[in-house]
């Protein structure tokens, strides 16, 4: 799909993120072709500094982050897009020749890569200096809000300025291509969606597992912990995709009202079905990683939840996510029932399908069958993978997708809001996180600790257990 000539304005520009994702994503885009010749972005920040400057910093971030697509010819041509200006987001430096800056004529948008409590004061200056047109597009980054309150504040503040039209929630989750496949897969097959509900599905389990720890970003994750940096929502975002019904189109307010229904439908977690951890050993641990001996914040995460609807009734979900795992593995394994009868005497018993969607590494798709062994020896069975690793079944070429953020910017710039979060969507899961976090608060819950590198809390493995169940091993 063509991309229309945009300016985008990339505000926190010199920042992490901007360094990381958003700028090499940008380049990328331009590598292969797909960025028209009259793209500019320009970053904002609060530093002083020129034009070539701000590209020696993006020339610098593209090498590191942009893998093989670093070619010096191809950099230079991109960095000829870029511009900077200085801006003060609290104040008036800078906002006049930000407004000097903008093309009549293109696709605006502006990405707000700071943190949320200089969203208001951007949209307030935007507004004021006539910088943003009635068809601008906002970006916003997670975190949306610590709360529902406080996500309800931010709504507010950003509707005062902006249709909800214009606002693109970010959870770069959406943008992964196997997202995405999975409603290709939910609703382009004819084979999964019969089976798709509580007769036939067992259980669920949606497993987001990483190596690293917190990193250097240990002030933010210890005010967050698991549940508000991952479940709120990427881990939800994945629930509702798996979970919610059929939309009746493939477009940006039936795909979100279907999830949103999801969402209301979850009902509250009960304490005893939701298993916190820290990790720890004598060498390293979440708490000096944070700088708080006293921290009380999860690292580590995993609860059964139910969905209070006709499709699901009686079909657990189970949710874990962690820092410091065994393996880096992200993954959603739809386990289907047992047949009700066997007919084989040799039957181990043990046979049950399971779709398993793979999101990170090796994007792809499995589906174990219950076959015969072969040879002789009587009617034994086994089960057998149906791999369907996108890199062996499509090429390395073709699973050489595009990162989420690419993705995603690039839907920002074509208007379409499909694979952004709602406001009311956001809202609705902060509702159902808040009383979670709120009970572990007022009872100071303290996390199980779990060893750097392992499975996570013995607790959770008793908490599938404890249903005749266990999580799917950590192999990345
Ligand atoms: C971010 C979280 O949103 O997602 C991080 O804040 C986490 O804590 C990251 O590491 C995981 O993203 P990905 O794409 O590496 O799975």
């Amino acid at each position: 799909i063509p991309v229309d000539p945009f300016d985008l304005v990339i505000f926190g520009g010199t920042g992490d993120l901007a360094r990381r994702k958003i700028l090499p994503g940008l380049y990328r885009r331009f590598f292969d072709g797909q960025m028209p010749d009259e793209a500019r972005i320009i970053g904002a920040a609060r530093s002083e500094m020129d034009e070539a400057g701000y590209r020696d910093f993006v020339r610098d971030a593209i090498k590191e982050f942009s893998g093989k697509r670093n070619d010096p010819n191809m950099v230079s041509a991109f960095l000829e897009k870029l511009s900077y200006v200085a801006v003060d987001a609290t104040g008036t430096d800078g906002w006049k020749d930000l407004a000097k800056t903008m093309r009549a004529d293109v696709v605006k948008a502006y990405y707000f890569s700071v943190g949320p409590s200089l969203f208001g004061a951007i949209a307030e200056r935007l507004h004021k200096y006539k910088i943003a047109d009635d068809a601008a597009r906002i970006v916003v980054e997670k975190p949306f809000g610590h709360d529902r309150e406080s996500a309800r504040a931010l709504n507010a503040t950003l509707a005062e300025h902006f249709d909800e039209t214009q606002i693109y929630r970010i959870d770069h989750y959406l943008g992964k291509e196997t997202v995405q496949n999975l409603m290709a897969v939910r609703f382009g097959n004819m084979l999964f969606e019969p089976l798709w509900n509580a007769q036939y599905v067992d259980h669920i389990q949606i497993t987001v597992a990483e190596t690293v720890g917190v990193g250097g970003r240990g002030e933010y994750y210890d005010r967050s912990g698991a549940m508000r940096d991952m479940v709120q929502n990427h881990l939800m975002q994945l629930l509702c995709l798996t979970a919610m019904e059929p939309p009746s189109k493939y477009d940006p307010d039936a795909v979100r009202d279907e999830k949103l229904k999801v969402i209301r439908a979850l009902e509250p977690v009960e304490h005893s079905e939701i298993v916190r951890g820290q990790y720890k050993s004598k060498s390293e641990s979440y708490l000096k990683d944070v700088e708080n001996p006293e921290s009380l914040t999860e690292s580590y995460v995993a609860m059964k939840i139910r969905i209070a609807n006709w499709r699901w009734n009686g079909t657990p979900f189970y949710l874990r996510t962690g820092k410091k795992m065994k393996a880096r593995v992200s993954e959603i394994v739809v386990r289907f029932k047992e047949p009700p009868h066997s007919i084989f005497e040799e039957d181990t018993g043990q046979s049950a399908n399971e779709l398993t969607i793979r999101l990170q590494p090796n994007e792809g798709m499995d589906l174990t069958v219950t076959i015969k062994e072969p040879g002789p020896g009587g009617m034994r069975l086994i089960d057998v993978p149906l791999d369907m690793t996108f890199a062996e079944a499509l090429g390395e070429e073709a699973a050489d997708v595009p990162d989420a953020y690419e993705r995603l910017i690039m839907d920002v710039i074509r208007g379409n809001q499909t694979l952004f979060m709602r406001g009311d969507e956001v809202e609705a899961a902060w509702a159902w996180t808040d009383p979670i976090i709120d009970g572990w608060t007022e009872r100071e819950d303290r996390p199980f600790p779990y060893e750097p590198g392992s499975t996570g809390p013995e607790e959770a493995l008793i908490l599938m257990h404890r249903d005749g169940r266990r999580w799917r091993e950590l192999r990345a």
